[in-house]
């Protein structure tokens, strides 16, 4: 089905910061996100990443959000146009009324609750946009900061899927853990 998502509104993040819709205008400013070796390294991409593969990767994403598999945004400073992060409700099956969250800030930002801050805008957005029932989120076992935002958010972990993830670095294969939220539980918790 092709989706268009100029009717939804946007997630309302926390200022000095605003997010858009992801488009082919901000490719370059992505990529360069993606560029940085620490950034790569936790979203698994082999370092140093080509711009290559992340142009294949992100021209995916935009034909995924014209398929209705989800929707990207450009995290970014109000009034300034370059990209500071990048947010997604991904992998969202509309029958199931779930889907996956998935972001990352510039590395200059890591540390100063960025996307504490956001995570519960992105997560309101699912429930009350699209309608979802279930958000999931999928950590490398070693990624710290995206356990806490997540669990801080009310994610509750459901497993930990052990090997899951040949890593791009030579590593072997990662551990990687399943976190959920249920409308249910976001609806009664203090955390929305
Ligand atoms: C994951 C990521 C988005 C976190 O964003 P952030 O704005 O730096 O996170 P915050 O500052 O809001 O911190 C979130 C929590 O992690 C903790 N934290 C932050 N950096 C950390 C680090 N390097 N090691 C351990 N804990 C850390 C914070 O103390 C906070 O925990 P608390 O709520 O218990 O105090 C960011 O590190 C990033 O973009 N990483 C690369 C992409 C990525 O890994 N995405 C997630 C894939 S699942």
């Amino acid at each position: 089905m092709s989706m268009s998502y100029a009717t939804l509104p946007l997630p309302v993040v926390p200022a000095p910061y605003r997010v858009r819709v992801f488009t082919p205008e901000d490719m370059d400013g992505v990529i360069a996100l993606y560029s940085h070796p620490e950034v790569a390294r936790s979203l698994n991409f082999t370092v140093p990443v080509l711009r290559e593969t992340l142009h294949t990767k992100l021209t995916g994403d935009l034909e995924a959000m014209r398929q209705g598999k989800g929707i990207r945004w450009v995290l970014a400073h109000e009034g300034a146009p370059t990209p500071l992060g990048y947010l997604t409700l991904f992998n969202w099956s509309q029958k199931d009324r779930r889907a996956e969250v998935g972001y990352m800030v510039a590395r200059a930002l890591w540390g100063q609750g960025v996307m504490t801050g956001i995570l519960p805008a992105l997560i309101r957005f699912g429930f009350e946009h699209l309608d979802l029932h279930r958000i999931e989120g999928m950590v490398n076992v070693r990624n710290t900061a995206s356990h806490r935002a997540l669990t801080r958010a009310g994610f509750q972990q459901e497993g930990v899927l052990r090997g899951y993830q040949a890593d791009g670095n030579g590593g072997g294969f990662n551990d990687m853990c399943l976190l959920a939220l249920l409308e249910d539980a976001w609806r009664a918790s203090a955390a929305k």
